[in-house]
């Protein structure tokens, strides 16, 4: 079975309206498929505006799980919707580690996203720590399993999946493709237990961390490896343009 390349970009917490208008503006003419940016809240719109009629899709970095309400400087998936995103990034590593985001409260907002429609794009991965304990497997299978509590996968399969080891985030070093492989593979085999190797099979899951020109190709070329999430190189059309444009190799 065929699954879609998708490239992602994480802006994380930089870019200003106007930077953002004038690098979707650059952006667009360059790629030649879909690709994703997860885009500071306010620079949405702008981004959006700029992304009609392309094939940029944009998209928000985190909300909240309620559909409104009163909560001080949070933000809602109609709101996303709205000002023109079309996924959102749930449970990012910055948000559990720096903000106390649980696998608990990630799956409510995983199922918001999805009574809202917006695509949510859901990210697990170990820390060092774990890794060196022997834990990988271990904690990879509760953060997918935990954060898709009730959730019909199979009902679905937009739902994007993105495997970033902590450690190599943001850290120049990234996982080899082929320890990368072997979690990608380990995240489908999870995903098989508990709803179906057709489903498992449907599942777009990226690659994240430290993803650069030089080794984005190297990591997509792995048979479970369907896209990458990039942050410190989607910052620069030059360099994520280059890692847009890729797919499988022949
Ligand atoms: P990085 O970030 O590419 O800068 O390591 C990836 C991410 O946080 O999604």
């Amino acid at each position: 079975m065929s699954r879609p390349v998708i490239i992602t970009g994480n802006w994380k917490m930089y870019k200003t309206v106007e930077e953002a208008a004038l690098f979707v503006k650059n952006l667009a003419p360059l790629i030649t498929k879909p690709t994703y940016i997860a885009v500071p809240f306010t620079a949405i719109k702008s981004a959006a505006d700029n992304a009609k009629g392309t094939q940029v899709v944009i998209g928000a970095q985190n909300m909240h799980d309620a559909s409104e309400g009163a909560f001080t400087g949070e933000i809602a998936a109609k709101m996303l919707l709205d000002a023109g995103a079309r996924f959102v990034i749930l449970g990012h590593s910055e948000r559990r580690r720096l903000f106390n985001e649980t696998n608990a409260l990630v799956n409510k907002k995983i199922k918001r996203a999805l009574s809202e429609k917006i695509q949510p794009l859901l990210c697990i991965g170990e820390t060092l720590e774990q890794r060196e304990a022997g834990k990988t497997e271990e904690i990879i299978r509760s953060q997918l399993l935990e954060s898709l509590a009730d959730v019909q996968l199979d009902q679905h399969p937009e739902i994007l999946l993105a495997y970033e080891p902590v450690w190599a985030v943001g850290t120049d070093m990234a996982a080899t493709p082929e320890m990368a492989q072997e979690a990608h593979h380990f995240c489908r085999q999870c995903i098989s237990e508990k709803w179906g190797e057709e489903t498992a099979n449907k599942i777009v899951i990226q690659y994240g961390g430290s993803v650069h020109p030089d080794n984005a190709q190297d990591l997509l070329n792995e048979p479970d490896i369907d896209g990458l999430l990039v942050g410190g190189a989607s910052l620069t059309v030059e360099s994520f343009s280059q890692i847009a444009n890729l797919g499988k190799s022949p």
